[in-house]
Order: C-alpha cells, then sequence, then structure tokens
C-alpha cells in the first residue's frame, strides 16, 4: 500500500461538498481497498469560516480544515486534486486554470464554467498534461459522460433526446400531478436543493443548455459553444396545457435533442416538449433525469436516475476523485476545437401543439383556420371545449410536421391580426 495519501482540496461546501465528504466517509475503506491508499480531504474552501455547519460525519474537526483563501488550496503543492463545487462561473474559471498550471487534476460538477469556458479550460488542460472531470455535471448520477467517452466508445451517436434539467422535471411534475403553482413548485424544488443558486438559469433552460453542450462536445468531438444551443424555458405552460396533452396522450417535458442530419449537420435544441406517454423521457418524474440516444452499434438506449440533488451529484463526483486518483486520461481534453455544422432552428421539422385563447364567437374559429392554411401551416387536430357564447374559450390546435421558422412566423402573425385574446402556448412535439 502506498505510503502517501491522495490529497484533494474542495472549493464549496453547500449541498454538494457536505454530499460529497459524507460519501468520502461513508465508502472510505471500499476507495482504499480499490486505490491501494487513502484520499484525504486537505482543505475545503468556504466563503464564510464562521458559518456554523451541521455535523458531518468523519470530519468531526471540520473546522479545521476551513478557509477562506481558495489559494491555500490552488498553491499547495501536497494536494494532487481541486475538486469545486462552489458554482458560478468567473471566480471557477480562475480556480480551474491556476489548478492546472499548478500541477492539479480538477473534478468539477460546473456545467456553466465548461459550457461558457470549455475551450480555454480543456486547452490548458492539455498544454499542463493535467485531466478535468466533470461526470457530475451533466444529469448529477447518471454516468452518462462516462458511458459517451468510453463505455459506447464504438458508437457513433446520431441522435440522443434528453431531460437534463432536474429542476424543471420537478416543476413541471409537481404542476400535473399535484395541480401546484409554478411559483410554489420552483420554491420546493429550491428547498430541496435542485435548483441552481440563480434559478432562473433552470427554469430558462439555460443550464440544461450546458449540459447539452458538454455532451454535443463529446458525441461530435468537437468545441460545442453554448450559442450553438437553442433554448427555451417553461414559464410559459400553465396546468391546462397539460390537461389538454394527457388528453392527447403527451407528457409534457423539458428536453435537450441533438440529431444529425443526412448532411452531417446537428439540431440542437432544448425546450419544452410534448412526449408521447409510453416514452421512456414521460416516465422521468420530479428531479429525475433520463437520457435516450442512438448508437449505429447499440441501437436505440436509455437511462434514468436523479439529476439533481446532494448525494446523487456527489456519488459521480466521488467517481471521478477515483478515476483522477488512478490516473485515468479521459477527462484530459475530450473535444477537437472544430466547430460542428448546425441545422438553424428555424429549419428543423416537427409538429407543433399550439393552445390559443379566442372569443367565442361565430367565424372565429373558421378565421383561425384559414389563418393557418394561408401561412400553410396544416392543421392535424382542433379541438375547442364547450364555452359559453361571448366568453374566451381555448382552441386546442395540432399541426403536421411544418418547418420552425413558417409556424412561429406565423404564430407572430397571427397575434398581430388580433385574433386571439391573450397570447398563446405553443410547444414542439416530440416524434
Ligand atoms: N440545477 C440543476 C438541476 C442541478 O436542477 O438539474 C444539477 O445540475
Amino acid at each position: 500500500m502506498n505510503e502517501q495519501p491522495y490529497r484533494l482540496g474542495m472549493i464549496g461546501l453547500g449541498t454538494v461538498g457536505s454530499g460529497v465528504l459524507e460519501l468520502l466517509h461513508r465508502r472510505e475503506s471500499t476507495l482504499v481497498r480499490r486505490l491501494g491508499r487513502a484520499i484525504e480531504v486537505k482543505k475545503i474552501a468556504v466563503r464564510d469560516t464562521s458559518r456554523s455547519r451541521p455535523y458531518l460525519s468523519g470530519f468531526g474537526e471540520i473546522s479545521d480544515l476551513l478557509t477562506d483563501n481558495p489559494d491555500e488550496i490552488l498553491e499547495d503543492p501536497e494536494i494532487d486534486l481541486l475538486v469545486e463545487v462552489a458554482g458560478g462561473v468567473d471566480e471557477p474559471r480562475k480556480w480551474i486554470l491556476k489548478a492546472l498550471e499548478n500541477g492539479k487534476d480538477v473534478v468539477t460538477a460546473n456545467k456553466a464554467v465548461l459550457a461558457v469556458h470549455g475551450k480555454d479550460i480543456f486547452q490548458t488542460a492539455l498544454s499542463q498534461n493535467q485531466r478535468v472531470f466533470y461526470e457530475a455535471s451533466v444529469a448529477a448520477a447518471i454516468p452518462i459522460i462516462e458511458m459517451l467517452q468510453n463505455g459506447l466508445i464504438a458508437n457513433g451517436i446520431t441522435s440522443l433526446s434528453a431531460i437534463l434539467n432536474g429542476t424543471c422535471n420537478f416543476i413541471l411534475t409537481q404542476m400535473e400531478e399535484e395541480g401546484l403553482d409554478y411559483e410554489t413548485a420552483l420554491k420546493l424544488a429550491q428547498e430541496k436543493g435542485f435548483a441552481e443558486a440563480d434559478p432562473t438559469l433552470d427554469v430558462s433552460g439555460g443550464d440544461a443548455a450546458h449540459k447539452l453542450a458538454l455532451l454535443a462536445g463529446i458525441i461530435t468531438g468537437s468545441h460545442v459553444p453554448i450559442e450553438c444551443i437553442y433554448s427555451e424555458g417553461i414559464q410559459e405552460i400553465t396546468s391546462s396545457d397539460f390537461t389538454f396533452a394527457r388528453d392527447l396522450g403527451y407528457a409534457i417535458k423539458m428536453v435537450g435533442t441533438l440529431k444529425q442530419h443526412g448532411t452531417g449537420a446537428w439540431e440542437m435544441r432544448v425546450h419544452p416538449t410534448l412526449v408521447p406517454e409510453n416514452d421512456l423521457l414521460a416516465q422521468a418524474r420530479d428531479e429525475y433525469n433520463a437520457v435516450s440516444l442512438v448508437g449505429d452499434a447499440v441501437g436505440r438506449m436509455s437511462v434514468m436516475g436523479k439529476g439533481a440533488g446532494s448525494l446523487p451529484t456527489a456519488s459521480s463526483i466521488v467517481a471521478d476523485v477515483l478515476r483522477a486518483s488512478r490516473g485515468e486520461r479521459e477527462g484530459g481534453n475530450p473535444h477537437g476545437l472544430n466547430v460542428p455544422e448546425l441545422v438553424p432552428v428555424g429549419d428543423v421539422e416537427l409538429p407543433h401543439y399550439i393552445r390559443l385563447e379566442v372569443k367565442d364567437n361565430p367565424g372565429v374559429l373558421g378565421r383561425i383556420t384559414s389563418f393557418f392554411g394561408m401561412h400553410n401551416i396544416s392543421i392535424r387536430s382542433i379541438n375547442q371545449p364547450e364555452a359559453q357564447m361571448g366568453h374566451t374559450v381555448p382552441v386546442i390546435i395540432i399541426t403536421h410536421t411544418c418547418k420552425d421558422k413558417i409556424l412561429t412566423d406565423g404564430l407572430e402573425e397571427l397575434k398581430k391580426a388580433g385574433l386571439v385574446e391573450q397570447g398563446f402556448t405553443h410547444i414542439r412535439i416530440q416524434e
């Protein structure tokens, strides 16, 4: 057995950081057996060292490990590995680059910093001969990065659709099943420790877009700037949309999609989506994430697991700590620097769900269907629940497959034409 422990310094001790300490303690004997030496947490940098912390089993004297100066980790030659679980973008970028430059490997759960500054970070890792591991940054508990980098290496991945934000999935599930309103469901997700420090990133689709960019980088072997990912949030969805979607045989989920066209170009998008009830993605409830992909050797396969929360995220971090400590290379620079060719979202062809609120007056429905016809949008089904004359009533339209730009331009015109009372909800349908 190697006498020297493998030493790590951690920046951040919130929901995820405490989970890491708990699992390192809980799995200590197995980790020592697997690695042949102990894993030691040498320092933990936090913003406020005086804040009282819950008792952490195995780390009774935790105050001895705390510092408010990250440089005590980044400049300590005895520390082999930086574990960054603080969140944010600018400061983590500086810490990660400094750690790499000072000869340390890095494990991070921070998808935002990698999606925004990945080019810099992975290039620095490569030039310093160091590695960056980031399993926990995408789909928390699901080892999707390990699968894509190793287990599925023999495959060209041609499409992937995934639920990648636990907070959105929790909110949508609570709205659908418990009838909670959006704000109450979001608050509950925050209390459970699922949401980012700024939950706008979750509900706007930004967090899922960061994660999709990281998966896209591995799958396409390219650098995928975050701007390549088209994203929309869940804020416009109302409880009535769940009822109408269910009647039509669909669940509403926040889905990230990567799909390669025959030309080699890629669709990359994150938005609320109507998913057929029998699809695996529709079965993912609450904070669960799910990934379905198609590989040219394995065909279709799917995985599901918790996508947020303390221990599910820490589980992937501890796995990365072990990979780093064993000297595995894969975390180095998985991406080339080329940017893949993209299919603009306007060219994507899908069916669409549209809910309009209209006055229940003679001729309104006729004018709406004519409007769609004039704009070359073909209607697959239309439903107007019974209403009282003169009052507003929802009209639910499902279109045939239609180019995104034709549909969105048509809806803008419809708004201008004054045919709808209050806006509309538009959700793309997964085929
Ligand atoms: N806020 C993220 C989510 C946490 O809800 O999925 C895990 O990345």
